[in-house]
């Protein structure tokens, strides 16, 4: 029987795994926990707060002020010394904190002890340069070492930090230097990528040619690229950070005192800047990868494919593993480079047990072929997560065959930037899974399917997904925007907070995520905003108007469809080369992860008589569906003529 016949017949059995006796035996967290959690949540969020180190405890679980939120009240505490200082105190410094595997084939290994050296050092760094716990650092690096390193020295002094993933383009890291007034930028000369090295401090120097607070730009040299340097401004990390002191005293901070900034995609063109506090944000993350990754800190190795560029980097590389002393794996460079069996080559060599990844990366491996998950050794693992986007039936049966040899749990984990930790997800050895679904709410966490007005569907049918109860790691508001906070999240419903995601629940009650519901896309498994690309297209001099959509996408989940309309004058025949300059303007203006994949010179756009565009409609032509229902709009000729020009090939394909 051909393979898909007889995943397709596996799937129609709506197939349900029971977690195996061994794995139940020994998982970390037991079923009585979601009754426990249920019976009282403050007692058990206080209990799990237990699992970092306070310098003073809280005198208040929670205080709650819809929609603001204070998470153990009153305590204070220093995320670097969760993190690091109190494994060393606890004897247990030599553990390995990280395998550092850089893509040209540099490797490194960093026990908790060196690790909190280094940090000490940065630390020391940062303060001889005048930073403060008054201060926003932006970091804009590769995944090397010295980024978990920068994270960590400024939690340590209090500073928060605003990570910027290296693959933005300098407009973009400008705009969030801007928004959070960051007063120092850590970069890298560049770093490796598919087999080469890549530049960053050239679009640092770019980002700060617009107006800004930055004092300094710290440089690692990572690949020992020509980098321009302004003696006033920039220093090197191997000459400032090297020579500070390996003591640093930590101070204490309350426990909402700003952690981080992350910028996320939401329905306008500028991104938002969510904001996370100490306490709550630690205890949840510390609970959450204690609870769905089942780890066992002196048995396992741990692998989180993500960048620190974003919350899964901040939550599951950095925060969540080393407050639980994890031994890690993190990894510099691409999964297909030099070979498409790195990842497993990688698995294989550090005998990883616990993998969380993304289903685009499921779905390139599966497209790539079993080979080469079956040329290496995978026995090592034990555990599988996936995270940031719905895994389909096929890929999940697939990670769960080639990769775990139907021998690991899969936790389909799904969560935000704004919730900061996993709120839906099974735990692994308690909760049964089906292919695709992520199952329930984690002890301690309420979500609700809702319909239009607010009420909880039941079981069987589809709605909103929203979160009814404040949880410890729940995002503190968008920087600056307090108004922006309100309307996004906790308008829609009254006394809920609106995820932007569409669910259903199944007969049995178990969540099916099934993605955005707002304009924004999920492009391998992250967030772009419809509107932050048609800006940018807008902005290019041959485009008059642009509609952008996200097109179901068979590898990367959604990609990118762009419509533009040319300014007169503009030869839409200039074809090839106006296609790829409208895709580089993109990457230039955001980043190559926002580069169209398809873009169609139209004459008009669908749109209703109040103006508004009907990307309904132009998902339908994206996707080659027969185009829906168009009698709202003001001009029910244009999806007509959009067809006709579309298949007299003016397009561009
Ligand atoms: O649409 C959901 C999708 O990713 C969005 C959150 O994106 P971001 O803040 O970048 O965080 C990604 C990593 C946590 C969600 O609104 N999403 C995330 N995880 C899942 C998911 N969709 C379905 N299933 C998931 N497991």
């Amino acid at each position: 029987m051909p393979e898909s016949e007889s995943l397709s017949n596996l799937l129609s059995e709506n197939r349900l795994f029971k977690p195996s006796d061994s794995f139940a035996k020994n998982a970390n967290v037991k079923f009585d926990s979601y009754q426990e959690a249920k019976k009282d949540r403050l007692a058990f969020w206080e209990k799990q707060a237990n699992r970092l180190t306070w310098d003073k405890k809280w005198n208040q679980v929670l205080d709650w002020q819809l929609p603001f939120a204070k998470w153990f009240v009153g305590g204070k505490l220093n995320a670097s010394v969760n993190c690091l200082d109190r494994h060393v105190a606890a004897g247990i410094g030599n553990r390995v904190a990280f395998f550092f595997e850089g893509e040209p084939g540099d490797s490194k290994t960093i026990t908790y002890s060196q690790l909190l050296i280094e940090v000490k050092k940065c630390a020391n760094a940062l303060e001889s340069i005048g930073i403060g716990a008054e201060d926003r650092v932006a970091i804009y690096m590769p995944l090397i070492p010295e980024a978990v390193i920068a994270m960590l020295a400024c939690a340590r002094i209090g500073a928060m930090h605003s990570v910027v993933f290296g693959g933005f383009s300098a407009e973009a890291l400008s705009s969030r230097i801007q928004d959070a007034d960051a007063k120092l930028v850590i970069t890298s000369d560049g770093g490796y990528r598919r087999g080469s090295a890549f530049a960053l401090k050239p679009a640092v120097d770019k980002a700060l040619e617009n107006p800004n607070n930055v004092k300094h730009v710290l440089v690692v040299k990572r690949t020992g690229q020509e980098v321009e340097w302004k003696n006033s401004r920039d220093l090197w990390w191997h000459e400032l950070v090297e020579k500070q002191s390996d003591e640093h005293e930590a101070k204490s901070f309350d426990s909402e005192h700003g952690l981080f900034i992350l910028y996320t995609s939401g329905t306008t063109a500028k991104p938002k800047g969510i904001f996370h506090t100490t306490g709550g944000y630690l205890t949840q993350a510390a609970y959450t990868h204690h609870a769905v990754f089942d780890l066992k800190p002196e048995k396992d190795v741990y692998w989180c494919t993500a960048d620190i560029g974003w919350i899964t980097g901040h939550s599951y590389v950095v925060y969540g593993p080393l407050i639980n002393g994890a031994t890690q794996v993190i990894y510099e460079g691409t999964p297909d480079t030099p070979t498409k069996a790195r990842v497993f080559q990688l698995i294989e060599k550090y005998k990883v047990t616990i993998l969380y990844t993304a289903p685009t990366l499921i779905r390139t491996w599966m497209k790539w072929g079993d080979e080469f998950p079956n040329s290496c050794d995978l026995s090592s693992l034990r555990l599988l997560g996936s995270v940031g986007e719905p895994i389909n039936p096929e890929a999940w049966m697939w990670y769960r065959e080639v990769i775990g040899k139907n021998n690991c749990p899969i936790v389909d984990t799904w969560w935000q930037t704004e919730t900061g930790s996993i709120m839906i997800s099974p735990l692994p050895g308690v909760t049964e899974t089906k292919p695709g679904s992520a199952m329930k709410p984690l002890p301690g966490i309420s979500a609700e399917v809702v319909d239009d007005k607010g009420n909880p569907v039941g079981n069987g049918k589809g709605g909103y997904l929203t979160l009814t109860e404040p949880w410890p790691s729940m995002t503190r508001g968008v920087w600056g925007e307090p108004q922006r906070f309100i309307d996004t999240y906790w308008s829609r419903f009254k006394n809920m907070y609106f995820a932007g995601d569409g669910a259903k629940l199944d007969e049995d009650g178990a969540f099916w995520v099934l993605g955005r519901v707002d304009d924004v896309m999920n492009v391998s498994g992250h967030r772009i905003s419809t509107t932050e690309v048609e800006s940018a297209l807008v902005s290019h001099e041959a485009v008059a108007e642009a509609a952008v959509v996200g097109a179901n996408d068979a590898m990367t989940g959604q990609a990118i469809v762009a419509f533009v309309i040319l300014r007169g004058g503009i030869d839409s025949a200039t074809g090839a080369e106006l296609e790829k300059s409208l895709k580089d303007h993109v990457a230039n203006e955001i980043g190559a992860i926002a580069k169209p994949k398809k873009i169609m010179v139209v004459a008009e756009l669908p749109k209703t008589r109040s103006g508004k565009i009907m990307r309904r409609l132009l998902r339908d032509v994206a996707e080659n569906r027969q185009v829906g229902d168009a009698t709202t709009l003001a001009d029910p000729n244009v999806m007509k003529l959009i067809s006709e020009g579309l298949n007299s090939g003016k397009s561009e394909d």
